[in-house]
């Protein structure tokens, strides 16, 4: 196995020499070891806008997961080249809503509730369902958004069809004013609506989740409480309702990055997301108390399949083999409607 080092010096030999033709994004939830290369580090959104504006590089290296890569090859040019270092570096909630069972589940609630439903679908889904959600006239959200577009999306819908993460979908309505009785959960499994309800159901939420975020609870929050008064807790929107209402702050991965930016100095604040970001985020934030809210939380299992040597592997290949890089390329038809719901969703940002 190779030095670490050499790994290193050779990633940015090979950047240099590729210049602005090479351009190198990160997600927040990358480990440093490959932040450290970023051209570009930002949350879902960021990165979806990067890579509707970058018009110059000929290859983005996406150091993220599957779906962000694929958005980022449908609002790229042709001519460019998106590659994802380790084709395995999926996302688990995106993988719990496919078409199949997305189709089945839009046929019965357009019987129920059409004309007047409307599709949302979170940034965190293949670009089969965003297509999907393209095709019915309706729009893609991210954590960083999801406020403002479903706003909008209640202001033109009577009822909408949020997939595939139940707690965004469910944070942000009641944030919005939708009460608990009008909301219903879509089971893909058993095909049906679970509802108080069903004649009130305003929002149906499809029954996926996020198994990082799902490992912060209330009661982590309750005991970090107890021990220090003047703590204050910010969590992604992932996570489920209880801890979100348990928290005095909630947001995307660059809404907590601001949120801790500005807290003052000595000012202590947990965060429940994933904790290759916390940690980072200690290392910057020294003057303050930065905890993490579930120490044993494991960080995001695929996003850390990104790591130092399938980035060495992939700028080697860049090079010697490029037969053998993981180009990921959504076909025309898929990418055509999957951009009618993103560009909705960009013009609204
Ligand atoms: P952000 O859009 O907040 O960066 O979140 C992406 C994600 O995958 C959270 O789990
Ligand atoms: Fe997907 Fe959760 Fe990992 Fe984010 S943290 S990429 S939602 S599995």
């Amino acid at each position: 196995t190779e030095d670490p080092q050499q790994q290193i010096e050779r990633i940015y030999k090979i950047k240099k020499h590729f210049g602005k033709d090479l351009f190198l994004v990160a997600h927040h939830y990358q480990k440093d070891e490959i932040v450290q290369f970023a051209d570009a580090t930002g949350d879902s959104l960021k990165l979806a806008q990067i890579a509707a504006t970058n018009k110059e590089a000929k290859k983005i290296v996406f150091c993220g997961v599957h779906f962000m890569a694929e958005t980022a090859d449908i609002l790229t040019e042709d001519k460019q080249q998106v590659i994802l270092p380790d084709p395995s570096a999926g996302c688990s909630l995106a993988d719990m809503a496919n078409s199949f069972q997305v189709t089945k589940a839009w046929n019965y609630l357009e019987k129920k509730y059409g004309p007047d439903i409307m599709p949302l679908t979170y940034v965190n889904s293949s670009a089969a369902i965003k297509s999907f959600v393209g095709q019915k006239n309706g729009i893609v959200v991210t954590s960083g958004n999801a406020p403002q577009i479903v706003a909008w999306a209640l202001r033109h819908s009577k009822h909408l069809f949020f997939l595939p993460d139940q707690h965004l979908g469910r944070n942000t309505a009641l944030q919005l004013g939708v009460s608990p009785g009008e909301l219903g959960v879509w089971n893909p499994l058993t095909e049906t609506l679970i509802a108080q309800k069903p004649a009130a159901v305003k929002v149906i939420l499809w029954d996926g989740y996020c198994s990082v975020h799902q490992q912060f609870t209330p009661g982590q929050i309750a005991n970090l409480r107890a021990h220090y008064s003047d703590i204050k807790i910010i969590v992604h929107p992932e996570c489920s309702h209880a801890v979100v209402a348990a928290a005095d702050e909630v947001g995307s991965t660059a809404a907590i990055i601001r949120y801790l930016t500005q807290a003052p100095a000595g000012a202590r604040i947990a965060v429940g997301t994933d904790n290759n970001l916390v940690r980072r985020l200690q290392r910057r934030f020294t003057d303050k108390k930065i905890m993490l809210l579930n120490p044993i939380a494991c960080s995001c299992v695929l996003m850390n399949r990104i790591d130092l040597p399938h980035l060495a592997f992939t700028l080697d290949n860049l090079l010697q083999d490029p037969a053998a890089l993981n180009i990921i390329k959504v076909d025309d038809q898929t990418a055509f409607w999957a951009k009618k719901a993103l560009d909705k969703m960009l013009t609204l940002s």
